[in-house]
Parts: C-alpha cells; structure tokens; sequence
C-alpha cells in the first residue's frame, strides 16, 4: 500500500485524486495547495487531510508525491520531494527552461529510479498496444509514424500567454510518443500556423505540422491544432515494411447510425483530455505504483521528460526560423 500526497489541486489533481482513491494499494493522504479552499474541497472527496502549506507533504509520513501544481513550480517540488525520501509521480512539462530541467536531472542524481513523469498517453490502451505489437515485429521496423492531435478548442489567451508556446505545451505529449514508437529522434523540422489572431498576437501558433528523423532511418509527422470541431481529435498510425498498425479516435459508443441523411454516424470524439484519457491515468497510476513497490525504475524517467522539452525546443525554434531543420546534439 502507497500512502500519496498531491500537490495542486485543480485539473489534473482531480484526475491523480480520482486514480489513486481508484486502486487498490493506494491511499490519497493529503492534499496540498496554497490557493483558496482548493485542498480542502479535493480532499474532502476522498476524506483525505488538507493543507495550504505545500512544505507539509514534504515533512508528512506520505510515500509517494503527484506533483500537479502549475509548470513553474515542478522542479523545486520534485526536487524536494525525492530529498524528503518519497517516491514522485510528475506532470508535464519537466519545466519550460530546459536548463531547469537539466538542474532537476543533476539533483535528482540517481534517486531517478524513483521519478517518472506523467506522459499518460503511452497508458492509453491503443496506443500501448501499437508499442506492444510494434515490439513484437508485426510491421517489421518503423518507417513512417503518424500522430494526429487536435485539441476541442485552444484555452484562454491568459493560459496561452504562460504556456511556453505550442510545442512545449501541447506538442510534447507528441514528441514523447514519437521517442516512445519510434525511438532516438535525431532531427526536427516544424512549421508553425497562423488562423487564429489572438494568439499570432502573443506570438504562438495555433496549428503546426512537425517531420522528425529517428536515429533508425523512420520520420515521424506530428499534426497539430488547437481547434477541432470533431472534438478531442487523437490517432496514431504505425507503418513498417509488413503492414500498419493504426490507434483511432474514441466515441461514447462503438455502434454506428446509417439513416436516410447520414451513414456511420457514432457522435463526436470524446471531448479532451478527462473524458480520452480516463484509462491511460488509471493505468499510469498502476505502473508507479507496482514499479515503485517492486523496486524498478518506473518508465517514462525524468529523462524522458528532459529528452521532450528538448525536441520541444528544437520545434520552437525551427518553426519560429520559417521551418528549418534543427539536428538534436
Ligand atoms: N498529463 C496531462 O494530461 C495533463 C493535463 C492537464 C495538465 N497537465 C499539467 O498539470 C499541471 C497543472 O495543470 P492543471 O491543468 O491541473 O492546472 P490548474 O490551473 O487546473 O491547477 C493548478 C492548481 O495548482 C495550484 N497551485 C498554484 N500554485 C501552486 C504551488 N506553488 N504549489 C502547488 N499548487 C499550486 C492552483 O491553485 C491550482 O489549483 C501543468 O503542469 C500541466 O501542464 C497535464
């Protein structure tokens, strides 16, 4: 049984809430954030303790601590977390300043066996599966990877303006399932796009089409929007020498209308990341927790998270370059 602290207690705090009093060997403690009654209303779901002193997870009896507080705190909470001896379940991104997350790696040292970070998409059931049959030769070795992921609608200006940009905020959930299916990536060409006016005014885009090579010879294209009318728009198509192996979209249900107007009708995707992900946050929370009983390194690493924002960055700087390649060191 892990005894688990959460830092930060809105969107995704919710979701760790929900998976943590979900399993079976895990207990949600304690609650901690600074702002408002917003521990105590998390907590409270679950009768869990409460705190709007974040330095008191640091000292409790917990074992385990989901970080889940805006990016610019991460580093310094996962940093003090692993020196107070608890195991760490990290959101994204590691940080937006790569060489932050650089000085996270350096202190975590190598109490990173401890460390994973929350790309839950390598959790969600199709997309495991394609890694999984990848891994088994089905397709014979990757040579073209597509991602498709659109988000419903783009957040707020306000959130925008403090999200790093698209590719550190949105697109690194990509670039890690591009590393995750296709392996060391070795080169980056982004091009970003430009409908939306508000946030060409910030000086981000709200589309971006990315090629990266991988160190085996595969490219990867990863399309991206802000907007999409369909909903939560999220696939993957695999493509080796014997066949592909394709993860499509989810709808609330799996059976189709055929009418006089419309045929092979089964509603919109389901919308964003709450409603998708649902499995994945549940199955990331599984692997911590039996990795970290068990002794082993969980898997995505703080390196993983390292290795993301620095494609991140090289897409950043290619697409604000009119899209030329950039070589990763
Ligand atoms: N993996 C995913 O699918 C996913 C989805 C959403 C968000 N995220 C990541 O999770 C993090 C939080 O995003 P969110 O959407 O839940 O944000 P949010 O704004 O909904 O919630 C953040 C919470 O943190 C609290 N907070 C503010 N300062 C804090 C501090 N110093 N210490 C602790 N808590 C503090 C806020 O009061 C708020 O309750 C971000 O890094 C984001 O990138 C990941």
């Amino acid at each position: 049984m892990l005894k688990f602290a959460i830092i930060g207690a809105g969107r995704i705090g919710g979701v760790h809430a929900r998976a943590v009093a979900g399993h079976p060997a895990g207990e949600l403690a304690l609650v901690a954030d600074p702002v408002g009654d917003a521990a105590a209303r998390l907590a409270a779901g679950y009768g869990a303790a409460s705190t709007t002193d974040v330095a008191d997870v640091f000292a409790s009896d917990v074992d385990a601590v989901i970080v889940g507080s805006p990016t610019p705190f991460h580093v310094d909470q996962i940093i003090a977390a692993v020196e107070a001896g608890k195991a760490v379940l990290a959101e994204k991104p590691v940080d937006l300043d790569l060489a932050r997350a650089d000085e996270c790696v350096a202190a975590v040292g190598d109490r990173a066996d401890r460390v994973m970070l929350g790309f839950n998409r390598r959790f969600d059931p199709g997309f495991a599966e394609v890694r999984a049959r990848i891994d088994a030769g089905e397709i014979g070795e990757v040579e073209q990877l597509t991602i498709i992921s659109r988000d419903p609608a783009a957040p707020p200006a306000q959130y925008l303006t403090n999200s790093g940009g698209i590719f550190r905020d949105m697109t690194i959930h990509d670039l890690d399932m591009a590393r995750f299916l296709l392996g060391d990536i070795v080169e980056v060409t982004a091009v970003g796009q430009n409908f939306a006016e508000d946030i060409k005014e910030i000086g981000d885009f709200d589309g971006a089409v990315l090629t990266l090579r991988g160190a085996n010879g595969g490219v990867a294209t990863i399309i991206n929007s802000r907007h999409c009318a369909t909903g939560y728009d999220q696939r993957v198509e695999a493509f080796g020498p014997r066949g592909s192996l394709r993860a499509e979209n989810h709808t609330a249900t799996r059976v189709q209308f055929f009418g006089a107007e419309v045929s092979g009708a089964s509603g919109p995707y389901l919308n964003f990341f709450l409603e998708r992900y649902t499995e994945a946050y549940a199955a990331e929370l599984d692997h911590f927790i039996t990795s970290i009983e068990a002794g082993k390194a969980p898997s995505p690493s703080l390196w993983d998270g390292r290795e993301a924002l620095a494609l991140a960055d090289a897409a950043t700087r290619s697409a604000h370059s009119g899209g030329t390649p950039v070589t990763l060191g």
